[in-house]
């Protein structure tokens, strides 16, 4: 093999311009393409910033223009040569005004043919893609994806740099607090028995910096959660998080706007407006059926419970009692929506524990509806009315004696409607906070309220007498950004008192003993003079993949992990050995877990 000696590169490949037509240079990458036409030989040699075209003709020496022809797809190259301008312009590319007329060449490293083809539009699985991540990695979208997360960070730190914050770290190994997600843990060699748990979130430690005074604090943190995963969650994950002292939610929210603005402005040079809307959950979940809407396209729901009071249809008024009949109306759409489309739909809101999809189509023929039979004509006048339909379209229905299976449902139907009948805007960023969250949401499995965001957050001040009387009343002093139908960050203002944080542990069912045991640090702290302070984080990974309009956020993440937590290129997690485990007091017991 070739080395680089007496050889150093003056230029990326996609930096080449026509003003450096007539200078030598040395460029190096990999082989994307050659084409060998005998005595014209042509390579694409690619680095992260693009391509350049190295070129070999009959006057160039034999035995190079021989070496030439022996490159292959991603072998590593080395060129040195004179810029001149191309025979055939190529306007497709930066660099196709020229090409590198070389004159030593040197063959750096080998390549094996790659399992797929490295170009930005491979259709190759992603299982492959994965595997081979440090192929994949070399495409120009992957690249692209991994300059943009560089760029946010590098904008967040400067930003907030430029506002006062701190950047501080946290810890790695903690202690593990089981509320929220399941932790990762750690096992302690030294302390035999003993675990760390790697953090959710740094949450406890940037609420004790603002109680030993940093006033802001931010940090691009690593988080990681055993959580079952999605197109939008990783078992580990970065959040860019804030804190800040002597503030209230329109204080956090405001600095947060100019983060957003600046990041799209110099990162995509696109000009949000602000300040964003703020909408409260329950509005939220009424127009929407989502705590995080989106708000490019309309279907709202719309409420029809006041008029089947005392209709016959049992499906409708069976569940009036506790729950609702709620509706969309998808406009002009009955062309588009055949019985059998319809019947899909169905199918889709089952999946979101709805017992069935009412429906009515209004064509030109008239009425047809799944209710004709069971409803008067002048509730269908009445149904109709309320929903301001029309000839062409629409209504899709949803009963339930459990309000959120009618939101759920519906809301998840809404955005599936607009995919599919493409109704959603390319380009429109709708940025919102959800405000006002409930403070608690009641766990069936665990049969107790469990905190909604977290159980630092602090409840809000108009319904504090409702902690102990009524708390699944109670609002959070909680906040949501939403960008585009996802939860991009979230934060509260927090709890910054001894007895009030102790009422909140008792309203989440822990007795005096386990929140000492718990959380006894924090309680320990707050005798010591908390400020009041707040704070939010954004997910890193999902505002990126939002930024870039991907739909997943694997596709933004340099080593990602696949739906069962695992890595597909070194094979993580893998069992380890049984010398490891022994220094660490652990046995594995397999067959047990089985059981369970
Ligand atoms: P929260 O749990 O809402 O709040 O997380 C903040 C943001 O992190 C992102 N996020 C994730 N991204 C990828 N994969 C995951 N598994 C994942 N989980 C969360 C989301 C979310 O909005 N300590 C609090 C913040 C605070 O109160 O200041 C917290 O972690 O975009
Ligand atoms: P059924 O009487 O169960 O045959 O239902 C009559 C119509 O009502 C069918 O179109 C069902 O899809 C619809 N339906 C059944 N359950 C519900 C529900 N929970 N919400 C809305 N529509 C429903």
């Amino acid at each position: 093999m070739d080395t680089m000696q007496g050889l150093k590169r003056t230029k990326y490949c996609g930096e080449f311009t026509a003003a450096d037509i007539g200078r030598q240079a040395v460029a190096c990458g990999w082989v994307q393409k050659i084409r060998d036409k005998g005595m014209l030989v042509f390579i694409d040699l690619r680095d992260r910033s693009g391509i350049l075209q190295l070129a070999f003709d009959d006057q160039t020496d034999a035995a190079l223009r021989a070496k030439a022809q022996t490159a292959r797809s991603e072998f590593v190259l080395m060129a040195k040569g004179t810029v001149r301008r191309r025979e055939s312009v190529n306007p497709e590319l930066p660099t196709g005004e020229i090409e590198l007329y070389v004159d030593d060449l040197r063959i750096l490293a080998k390549s094996q043919t790659p399992p797929f083809e490295i170009t930005d539009t491979t259709n190759v699985k992603e299982d492959l893609r994965l595997k081979y991540r440090y192929l994949d990695l070399r495409r120009g979208e992957m690249q692209n994806a991994l300059t943009m997360r560089h760029k946010i960070v590098k904008i967040a730190r400067d930003y907030y740099d430029q506002n006062g914050f701190l950047e501080i770290e946290t810890p790695n190994l903690i202690k593990s607090t089981p509320e929220g997600a399941r932790d990762y843990l750690v096992p302690s060699r030294v302390n035999p028995g003993c675990f760390y748990a790697l953090p959710q979130s740094p949450q406890l430690y940037k609420q004790l910096l603002m109680l030993s005074g940093y006033d802001r604090y931010m940090q691009v943190a690593r988080c990681f959660r055993d959580e079952d995963l999605r197109a939008d969650r990783q078992p580990e994950f970065t959040q860019i998080d804030i804190e800040m002292s002597f503030v209230d939610e329109e204080d956090v929210m405001t600095v947060n706007e100019g983060f957003m603005k600046k990041a799209f402005k110099e990162a995509l040079g696109i000009d949000i407006k602000t300040p964003f809307l703020r909408m409260p959950y329950a509005e939220a979940m009424e127009r929407f059926g989502s705590d995080k809407p989106d708000t490019r396209f309309g279907l709202e729901l719309v409420d029809l419970s006041d008029l089947l009071q005392n209709c016959e249809f049992k499906v409708f008024q069976g569940v009036l009692a506790g729950g609702s009949v709620r509706a969309i109306n998808v406009k002009g759409a009955a062309d588009h929506l055949s019985r059998k489309e319809i019947d899909k739909l169905v199918e889709f809101v089952k999946t979101y524990r709805a017992k069935g999809l009412a429906y009515t189509r209004l064509t030109s023929e008239g009425e047809s509806s799944s209710y004709e039979k069971f409803l008067t004509d002048a509730e269908k006048t009445a149904i109709r009315e309320r929903m301001g339909a029309q000839t062409g379209d629409v209504l899709l229905i949803v009963a339930d004696s459990k309000n959120q299976t009618v939101f759920d449902s519906l809301g998840a139907l809404r955005c599936e409607l607009a995919s599919k009948l493409g109704l959603i805007q390319k380009d429109v960023f709708n940025f919102l906070w959800v405000t006002e969250f409930p403070l608690f949401e009641y766990s069936e499995e665990e049969d107790r309220y469990v905190a909604k965001h977290h159980p630092f957050t602090h409840p809000a001040l108009e319904d504090l007498d409702k902690l102990e009387s009524d708390p699944g009343a109670c609002r959070a002093r909680a906040y949501d950004m939403v960008l585009n139908g996802c939860e991009v960050g979230g934060g509260s203002i927090r709890i910054n008192n001894l007895q009030m944080q102790e009422r909140m542990f008792k309203a989440l069912g822990f007795d005096e003993q386990t929140a000492h045991e718990r959380f006894g640090f924090l309680l320990d702290a707050f005798q010591f003079g908390a400020p009041p302070h707040g704070g939010m984080a954004y997910g890193l990974d999902r505002l990126v993949m939002l930024m870039l309009q991907k739909s997943s956020i694997r596709d933004v993440i340099a080593f990602p992990k696949v739906q069962n937590a695992s890595e597909l290129m070194t094979q993580c997690p893998a069992p380890v050995e049984e010398k490891s485990l022994k220094e660490l007091s652990i046995k594995v017991d397999l067959q047990k877990n089985e059981e369970q």
